[in-house]
């Protein structure tokens, strides 16, 4: 029995959310195990009725959980910046979720925006840093509002959650045995004390303790240039959290858009948090139109940091096979489905 705590959050984050309940009631059912969903109201609405974002009572009941399953957060009427760091950005920091990892992977039968390339050419997976840099709000005004105001905003790398991160990536470049090759994204020709930091570390935790994986560099910009140009060079990509952010966006464009990018907030000796990497989504809310493989994809994510590797496998394959056979397209509105439908239409090929 797996204890699983539930934020559907904001806009379409729910819709997206109940699609991945359904499949997870469906496979753990028939795979011999059990999971019991416990539901928190936390986002935007809860926010404007009551002004709480995350009381610290609910942090510590979510460390007791044996995994988190995360709709999305943002809300139209919340200024940017409250919800995001009063509850995703404060989940990722209070849990300690140190990685966060997205696959990019093109599903055959996907449409990729990249001329020539296909799932034999798109299919690698980025380690970002998830609790430092400039996420970690270091910084501050001086002189707000006069015109001689100054805007701080550091970034914080430390060897502490460079190298546990570092750490995780080539483990993870050693157990996906693809490439073995992991690729630091960086810029150490401009960031020169962050990615020095970074850079050594990287060299001297691979040499010593992963001389088997390839250990390879390429400037962020130039990162973004071949994850369209050539992205059958990546293997494993480790960054920092910024960059990481960034070009994951971009990864998601390249495996088919929002409807299908899926991410998991990881604290390897913790509980961990999964969700669709995309936004709540507001002008789709409430209109079933927004497609939920990438909720359910975050749920196979979740099955396999379990140890339920069969159960995720059958999910994902479950989501090929949507994909291959049955969707349009995965863009929202396009799919020739409903949110709801889609969710059966997995249900039924598991
Ligand atoms: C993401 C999101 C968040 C981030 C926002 C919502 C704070 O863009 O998960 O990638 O920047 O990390
Ligand atoms: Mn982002």
């Amino acid at each position: 029995m797996y204890k699983i705590a539930v934020l559907p959050g904001d806009g379409t984050g729910p819709e997206v959310v109940a699609e991945g309940l359904k499949v997870l009631e469906a496979v753990s059912e028939s795979a011999g195990f059990a999971m019991d969903f416990t539901r928190y109201d936390l986002g935007g609405e809860r926010y404007m009725r009551t002004g709480e974002i995350l009381p610290d009572s609910v942090i510590e009941e979510l460390r007791g959980y044996d995994a988190i399953y995360l709709g999305a957060i943002g809300h139209p009427d919340v200024k940017p910046g409250i919800l995001e760091k009063g509850l995703l950005l404060r989940l990722r920091f209070e849990l300690d979720l140190y990685i966060n990892l997205r696959p990019v992977k093109l599903y055959p039968g996907v449409d990729t925006p990249l001329k020539d390339k296909g799932p034999k050419e798109i299919d690698f997976v980025v380690v970002r840093e998830n609790t430092e840099g400039q996420y970690a709000g270091a910084g501050g005004f001086l002189r707000k509002g006069t015109p001689d105001e100054i805007a701080i905003q550091e970034s914080i790398s430390t060897r502490k959650g460079v190298e546990r991160c570092l750490r995780y990536a080539f483990q993870y470049t050693q157990k996906r045995n693809k490439d073995k090759k992991l690729t630091l994204c960086g810029k150490t020709n401009v960031l020169t004390y962050a990615f020095d930091l970074w850079e050594r570390a990287f060299h001297e935790v691979g040499q010593k303790d992963f001389p088997d994986i390839t250990r390879d560099y390429a400037h962020v910009d130039a990162t973004v240039m071949w994850m369209v140009k050539n992205p059958e060079w990546f293997d494993v990509i480790v960054t920092e959290n910024m960059f990481g952010d960034i070009i994951t966006d971009l990864g998601a464009m390249i495996q088919g858009g929002m409807g299908i990018a899926a991410g998991g907030n990881i604290n390897p000796e913790g509980v961990s948090m999964f969700e669709p990497i995309g936004g709540s989504a507001p002008k789709y809310t409430g209109l079933s139109v927004v497609n939920p493989l990438a909720a359910i994809g975050a749920a196979a994510m979740m099955l396999e940091t379990l140890g339920e590797d069969k159960a995720a496998s059958r999910v994902e394959n479950s989501v090929i096979h949507v994909c291959q056979s049955h969707l349009k397209s995965l863009a929202a509105g396009k799919m020739g489905y409903n949110t709801q439908e889609v969710g059966d239409l997995v249900v039924k090929s598991l």
